[in-house]
């Protein structure tokens, strides 16, 4: 849960609240190697405070969780209609993770959870990009000229989206139904259902099967496990992510 930064400094013992509302507004406070001066700013467990260079006492240990997202379960901490959440999902996690971007209520697939607020909001910068592995049963069966829409990109909520890679992997004439593999690294609002949609299929179901080299081929539904230490420096080193070079 996010907390103003002042009290999660006096709660580690910085300075009282006040005198830690001071250091804040005299620019002496970096969160995530940002310096902020605002004091109603809030912290997520896990983001890294430091007080003229030096991290706060009290951090919790860093732990990273890959999940393999079921259908039904809503993408949040908590939910006020009282609906599951990916949180209620990782039930024997006792560290406040939360997840790294978001899956709707009905896709399922590969969800990143830690408590490493930097890592986080690395990702989820604009500036990295994360290969995004869908896998869509859509209506319909795409044409190539509709593949290669998806591919240079489509205008959604008056927006082209960035390069894709779009694929038929499996069709099914009888249903009229076919299974598109769209990898984009993008993470707007409904994405994948807004870009399939925008080429006239719309998606009956959606699945995640990779978020930059994590699978969850492996996981059953609801299932989840901690990331290898080698996977975590993937992930820190910008490995298998690309930098803004405008190509997929
Ligand atoms: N795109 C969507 O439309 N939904 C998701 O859950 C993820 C990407």
């Amino acid at each position: 849960m996010a907390e103003r930064l002042q009290k999660v400094m006096a709660q580690a013992g910085v300075a009282s609240r006040r005198a830690s509302e001071k250091l804040i507004s005299d620019g002496h406070v970096t969160v995530n190697g940002q310096t902020i001066t605002e004091l109603g700013t809030r912290v997520n467990p896990g983001d890294k405070i430091e007080v003229n260079g030096s991290p706060i006492e009290g951090s919790e240990k860093l732990v990273y969780y890959l999940l393999n997202k079921p259908r039904g379960v809503v993408t949040t901490a908590s939910d006020e209609k009282g609906r599951t959440t990916v949180i209620d999902v990782l039930d024997e996690v006792k560290e406040r993770v939360y997840p790294v971007g978001r899956l709707d209520y009905d896709t399922t697939g590969a969800l990143l959870l830690t408590n490493d607020g930097e890592l986080a909001n690395q990702l989820m910068h604009p500036r990295y990009k994360i290969d995004k592995v869908y896998v869509a049963k859509v209506k319909g069966i795409p044409t190539n000229d509709e593949l290669k829409a998806l591919r240079l990109g489509v205008v959604v909520a008056g927006k082209k989206t960035a390069e894709a890679r779009a694929d038929v992997v499996r069709t099914d004439h009888k249903k009229g139904t076919a299974t598109v593999q769209l990898t984009i690294h993008e993470g707007r609002y409904h994405q994948v259902k807004e870009m399939l949609k925008a080429v006239g299929h719309p998606v009956i179901k959606l699945h995640r099967e990779r978020y930059g080299m994590l699978e969850v081929a492996d996981l059953l539904s609801g299932e989840y496990r901690a990331l290898r230490h080698d996977e975590v420096q993937y992930l820190k080193n910008g490995r298998q992510i690309r930098k803004s070079s405008g190509r997929l």
